[in-house]
């Protein structure tokens, strides 16, 4: 089966081929054109993954979309119908992009696809969607080499769903339990991203670095947990959460949150991107850290008990979240963890191309200890050595060629030990938002001025 995945329009536009069962590239759009989080359709990583597989489009027996346009469609029309006249602005907003592109996908898809392939027939194009929650799944249970397990998916929202817990058994995934909009540990996380000064969708990590400089016993810290989870989000045993609507405006407004009910009740108003932080944004980026964790806890928990598998597979936009993924291994009730490095929707690409492949088209898995599916995540363009050795020349670089990977490897480690900053470029690139050794940023930890000399 040679299939393509793509996922675009909302956020990480991103392209993935498969050919029988192996994951021969994927790529996100913004590597190409360096606009960080791009919701455009990702020619470039489409032109990119038929190169690597010298495929045509006409070739594949399947392009799959990451999600479903017309049930997403339908939460926009009942959310708005639930908050209604409240939303009336961003709601003509948005029509005309749903009605021009969004609703007609299969067109707007097959128009794009024309554009990197003139001589493609529409009748040459077997295009399928899936479900948001299912391709968040897909993507980290069979690449994982786990013949059952449980899954846990935890984004902002997809379709309606926003956490899903399901169970994996070789080609099928069962959903067994869903969380849906407006209740959201992507959304609450993201509110708080933004009360925090950080852009929505793309500062999360910014906020979870923060973390750690908050104060766990002061009496602040203290009691900013306790609003939050007394006010803001109620807590169930099994995971799921309800999230009180009237401190947020997502459902309706161009904002994540009501300013003024988060200022009446934590003291403090949202902070500008260019304010300084203190030590109170500080405390609150560590209390909610420390709520996101409790929830995701309990959700695994929930996980557990209802497959009682061994196994845990971890994707969608929170599992990025790698404090709180830290938290779940120390826990110790799954054996093997199993997370999606491109946990955030440009994973949806892979996970949809592979649900596609084993849910509808029946392939069977194939199971390997001795390999990585996922090859270390190192799925994305390269240069040969010839191609940076004429790049170089031509831009008139000043270079030095090493041909031992010892000497440049003593060489590297002498200048980061004199506090240099290094680019680190090997290899095929990463896919998905972590720099994993190719395409890195190497500088001295020990070296108190270091961060700033890397901002
Ligand atoms: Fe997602």
């Amino acid at each position: 089966m040679k299939i393509l995945g793509i996922s675009c329009f909302y956020h990480d536009s991103a392209a993935t081929i498969i050919i029988d069962n192996e994951i021969v590239a994927a790529v996100q759009e913004e590597r190409f054109t360096r606009e960080k989080h791009t919701p455009e359709f990702p020619s470039n990583a489409i032109k990119f993954c038929l190169e690597e597989s010298g495929l045509k489009i006409e070739e594949l027996d399947s392009v799959v979309f990451y999600d479903k346009p017309i049930v997403k469609f339908e939460r926009l029309l009942s959310t708005f119908y639930q908050v209604a006249p409240k939303g009336l602005i961003p709601f003509i907003k948005s029509i005309p992009i749903w009605l021009k592109e969004k609703l007609f996908l299969r067109k707007l898809i097959y128009d794009n696809l024309k554009e990197i392939e003139p001589s493609l027939k529409k009748k040459d194009l077997n295009l399928l969607f899936t479900e948001h929650h299912i391709s968040h799944a897909a993507s980290a249970f069979y690449p994982s080499n786990f013949k059952e397990s449980a899954i846990l998916t935890i984004d902002g929202v997809g379709e309606w769903c926003t956490a899903s817990i399901c169970k994996g058994e070789d080609k099928d995934i069962q959903i067994l339990k869903e969380l849906h909009f407006p209740h959201s540990v992507g959304l609450l996380y993201s509110a708080f991203t933004y009360y925090l000064g950080f852009r929505v969708n793309s500062g999360e990590y910014k906020l979870m670095g923060l973390a750690p400089y908050g104060i766990e016993d002061l009496e602040e810290t203290k009691l900013f947990i306790e609003k939050i989870k007394s006010e803001v989000v109620d807590i169930k045993e099994d995971g799921s959460i309800f999230l009180n609507q009237k401190y947020f405006k997502y459902t309706y407004g161009l904002k994540m949150i009501k300013e003024n009910s988060f200022k009446s009740l934590f003291g403090f108003h949202t902070r500008k991107e260019e304010e300084e932080i203190s030590q109170t944004h500080c405390n609150m980026a560590l209390a909610i850290q420390m709520v996101t964790e409790e929830i995701v806890i309990k959700m695994v928990r929930e996980a557990k008990k209802l497959t009682n598998s061994n196994n845990l597979c971890l994707s969608g936009g929170v599992a990025l979240n790698c404090v709180a993924n830290g938290k779940i291994e120390e826990l110790g009730i799954f054996d093997n963890i199993y997370i999606q490095p491109a946990s955030g929707d440009a994973g949806g690409s892979l996970g949809a191309a592979l649900s596609i492949n084993h849910m509808y088209f029946d392939s069977e898995r194939h199971y390997s200890e001795e390999y990585d599916l996922m090859k270390g995540s190192y799925l994305g363009p390269y240069f040969s050595n010839k191609e940076i050795i004429i790049t170089n020349k031509k831009y008139k670089a000043n270079y030095e060629y090493v041909e031992s990977f010892e000497e440049l490897s003593e060489t590297v480690a002498r200048l980061i030990s004199e506090g240099n900053v290094i680019g680190w470029f090997q290899g095929r690139s990463e896919f998905g938002p972590r720099a994993l050794g190719n395409r890195s940023i190497l500088a001295d930890p020990r070296n108190p001025e270091m961060k700033k000399n890397l901002i």
